[in-house]
């Protein structure tokens, strides 16, 4: 069991939903990166641990250099890993990661509304009434269009992302795709946001994160 969350991204190495969720992960941002317009593309990262699904994509990819990005994480360890990946692509100038509260909306200001919004690893970790409340708050992350990219482990035998679908969907999201890791138990969705931008956030707490790394989903 991981004993906080730099320890449980260590479950990349050895956990083949973890790695299949990634390769997903990130199969959606290169497609998202692909589809938007040419000229600059902002992206947001919601608890981003240390960047691995954007800067894994980023690598290699044409549009790299169109990217501006703020990667919003509490564990200063991934943090810190984060930015030496930053560092090692050349990209300081255009990504940040910064060691902040990803439920506060002051965190995003200067770097939204984003083109593209990822919240991995996220919504497990939030009751039901905050997941709502986040989808809700993505109004102020979003542009209208933006791809916002998710997963949602299951367990027990409940299949929890079938739940997020419906709710995206009833609360205006748009599905370009869904796909489950072959492991069978954790989706991977990518939504477009329909609604329209809010410059100022409803209220300054976007989500209350209760999940810990020893129960995460
Ligand atoms: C399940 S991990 C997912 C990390 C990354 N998004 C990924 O998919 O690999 C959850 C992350 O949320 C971070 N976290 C928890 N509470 C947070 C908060 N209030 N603000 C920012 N990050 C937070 C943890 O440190 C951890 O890195």
């Amino acid at each position: 069991m991981p004993k906080d969350w730099y320890e449980w991204h260590d479950l990349y190495n050895t956990e083949p939903k973890l790695q299949q969720r990634l390769e997903i992960v990130q199969e959606y941002i290169a497609y998202s990166l692909n589809a938007l317009p040419d000229g600059a593309i902002r992206v947001v990262s919601v608890c981003a641990g240390d960047g691995r699904d954007l800067l894994g994509t980023l690598k290699n990819h044409p549009r790299a250099k169109d990217v501006y990005a703020r990667l919003v994480e509490l564990n200063p360890q991934l943090v810190e890993r984060g930015r030496a990946t930053i560092e090692s692509l050349g990209l300081t100038k255009q990504i940040e990661i910064i060691n902040g509260d990803a439920t506060l909306a002051t965190n995003y200001v200067g770097a939204v509304p984003a083109d593209i919004v990822i919240v991995c690893g996220v919504f497990g970790n939030l009751q039901e009434t905050e997941l709502n409340r986040l989808l809700d708050n993505l109004s102020f992350l979003s542009k209208p269009g933006a791809f916002v990219i998710w997963t949602r482990g299951h367990s027990n035998g409940i299949t929890y992302s079938d739940n997020v679908r419906k709710i995206l969907i009833a609360s205006g999201f748009e599905e370009v795709n869904f796909k489950l890791t072959a492991t069978g138990d954790m989706g991977v969705g990518i939504h477009r946001y329909l609604g329209e931008n809010l410059p100022q956030p409803k209220e300054q707490q976007l989500f209350v994160f209760s999940g810990v790394p020893s129960k995460a989903r």
